[in-house]
């Protein structure tokens, strides 16, 4: 193949920088896209990026400095093994808690072979030391280095190979200005509709020898919140439902069976976005209501209601933020079977449904 060496040049990097996040998942390293031809949706990113690997290989120089962000589960580690390998180069990855001196940045940087990607994965979390030595690397590839103490302290500077910081993040907007603004293209990477979940469940389904009709497809991909790493994970489930009613196709009934299982339901929302929606419309008669409130009243963490249930239940219109808070929408209320209380349509004088989206 093509692009085998680059390929297991990347799997080798994971052993090799030890303390990055694990894959969720053994099997999804082999699911995971090589080429763009393999990558579906996300159609705009995929337009753009191959153009600039395009120039930039005629070139023969690095491709500009690029930062991913998006929901988890969307795409944005495989995008990078993508770029490395359309460029033709290896890539070494790393994530932003694992770097924990600007020390252990220089070893990375300095072991970089000329137009070679580095993955930083979560670089939100880097810490600001680290940060400032990425500065003048990503600029101008070079590393202001201290050496010695006190008086008797200088400066070095040391050259670098020309590199391509691929950078992945879930919250664009944890990232200091300085730093987002060192990247060459910055892409947001969207939920997926359910035509390109199908195919890439349909793609999956084969490379794993599972046997599924379009019907089936069509139903794990429009109940899997946009996600294909929900959609993989949906796949699987429901070979083993298949498994256990004894029927060797996954199709319309087995899914059906299987989804309802696992309390997902015809819109794919789980029993977590339920009890969400759920207090929100229980205890705080719809909203407004502050993140943290949220999330104590739910026990859910914070953060993960903000990356992970949060964007779905906005895309799908559930969920409105307003400057005062998160409210529910008319749409919610319906969906969950509730009358809209008197006092929020009170409150919300134009109706739910006129509030602001953004905040
Ligand atoms: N556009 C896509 N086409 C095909 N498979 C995809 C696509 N995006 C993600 N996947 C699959 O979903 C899994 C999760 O993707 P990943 O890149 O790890 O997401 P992220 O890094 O954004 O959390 C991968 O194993 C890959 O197989
Ligand atoms: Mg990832």
């Amino acid at each position: 193949m093509a692009f085998g060496n680059e390929y297991s040049s990347y799997d080798d990097e994971e052993r090799v920088i030890g303390r990055q996040k694990q894959f969720d998942d053994r099997d999804e390293k082999n699911l995971r896209p090589i080429t763009f031809a393999e990558y579906s949706g996300q159609k705009k990113v995929k337009e753009n990026l191959s153009i600039f690997i395009d120039a930039a290989r005629k070139r023969g120089e690095a491709l500009d400095h690029v930062l991913l962000y998006g929901p988890p589960g969307l795409g944005k580690t495989t995008l990078a093994g993508i770029i490395a390998s359309e460029m033709g180069v290896g890539m070494h990855i790393t994530t932003g808690p694992s770097i924990e001196k600007a020390g252990d940045l220089a070893a990375l940087l300095t072991n970089l072979n000329e137009n070679e990607v580095l993955f930083i994965d979560e670089i939100h979390r880097l810490n600001k030391s680290v940060e400032e030595i990425l500065y003048p690397a990503m600029e101008d590839y070079c590393l202001d280095l201290m050496i010695g103490k006190g008086p008797a302290a200088r400066s070095v500077r040391l050259d670098l190979p020309k590199f391509t910081l691929v950078g992945a993040t879930t919250r664009a907007g944890m990232l200091s200005a300085p730093l987002r603004d060192r990247f060459g293209m910055i892409h947001r990477l969207e939920l997926y509709d359910t035509d390109d979940l199908a195919e890439i469940l349909k793609r999956d389904a084969a490379l794993l020898d599972i046997r599924i009709d379009d019907e089936g497809l069509r139903n794990i991909a429009s109940r899997s919140r946009g996600t294909p790493r929900i959609a993989i994970r949906l796949l699987k489930r429901m070979r083993d439902y298949a498994i256990h009613l004894d029927k060797d196709v996954i199709d319309k009934k087995v899914s059906d069976f299987g989804l309802n299982a696992l309390d997902i339901d015809s819109i794919g929302l789980d029993a977590v976005d339920r009890r969400i929606m759920m207090t929100i419309a229980d205890v705080f008669k719809g909203g407004p209501v502050g993140l943290e409130t949220l999330a104590a009243c739910t026990g859910e963490d914070p953060v993960t209601i903000e990356d992970v249930y949060e964007p779905f239940l906005l895309q799908n219109g559930f969920l409105a933020k307003t400057p005062r808070g998160r409210v529910l929408t008319q749409r919610a209320f319906e969906h969950l079977g509730i009358p809209v209380p008197r006092s929020f349509t009170d409150k919300n004088n134009q109706g739910p449904e006129n509030l602001s989206m953004d905040l």
